[in-house]
């Protein structure tokens, strides 16, 4: 078990109510995470292997660096605005501390996505590698950032959005997170979250779905997800699960 792992365990342990009776359920938080930890993770070994000079191919995995990153900063904006301001307000002594941290560790986070675009399209527009190394340093940098913060997140913040976020609340945050995803990329974000999310939590979105959709959907997700994969990463089933 890895000291992420461990980390996670105990806090689960001590507070293991992400969801259950009275409480809403929020575990599609860390659905959401672990597909940003793996991307943004895996992204600048992504742009390194790319050849100096290749422009087909800088430009696909520019495509994906930009996509992930404004979802990133998409999920922080509506965090910020749908969840923690009304919370901040509902329980103000036990959050602030915490609501403060979240907001300060999304200024580093946001700061360093703010130098994305430009680094992104400068490497699109040259494929030098010394520009990509540059793409990949800030990836890097961005990469650890981003994992303490959801870390944090994760273990202090979420059992007491459980707890304090109205199901309403949940609904409308998660519904804006997922009219984020392109519609081109729906299928391909579906089969993410199918490929490392919680199962029961993934058969509770499934659920929303019409009967038909439900059998359909899941086998043409998965595909995509591989193909879009192995485009981007060299393979159908990136991973390194720990670690991230
Ligand atoms: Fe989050």
């Amino acid at each position: 078990m890895t000291e992420t792992e461990m980390t996670r365990a105990v806090a689960t342990a001590g507070e293991p109510a992400l969801h259950g009776t009275g409480l809403t359920d929020v575990r599609m938080m860390l659905v959401a995470h672990t597909s940003f930890r793996r991307e943004i993770g895996l992204a600048p070994a992504a742009v390194r292997a790319v050849r100096d000079g290749d422009r087909r191919r800088a430009g696909v995995v520019a495509d994906h660096v930009l996509l992930f990153t404004s979802l990133l900063h998409h999920h922080h904006t509506i965090e910020d605005e749908v969840l923690w301001e009304p919370l901040l307000e509902r329980v103000p002594d036990r959050l602030a501390p915490l609501v403060h941290l979240m907001e300060s560790q999304h200024e580093v986070v946001a700061s360093l996505l703010d130098q994305v675009p430009a680094a992104t399209n400068r490497w699109r527009a040259s494929a030098a590698a010394t520009d990509g190394a540059e793409l990949a340093d800030l990836l890097t940098v961005l990469s650890a950032a981003l994992v303490e913060h959801l870390e944090a997140e994760e273990t202090r913040l979420l059992p007491i959005m459980a707890r304090h976020v109205t199901a309403a609340e949940w609904d409308h945050f998660t519904e804006l997170g997922m009219s984020s995803i392109p519609k081109r990329m729906t299928l391909v974000g579906f089969g993410m979250m199918l490929y490392e999310g919680d199962p029961d939590v993934i058969a509770l979105e499934s659920a929303k779905l019409s009967a038909p959709v439900r059998v359909v959907l899941p086998p043409l997700a998965r595909r995509s997800f591989r193909r879009y994969a192995s485009r981007i990463h060299g393979t159908p089933s990136p991973l390194p699960r720990a670690g991230f």
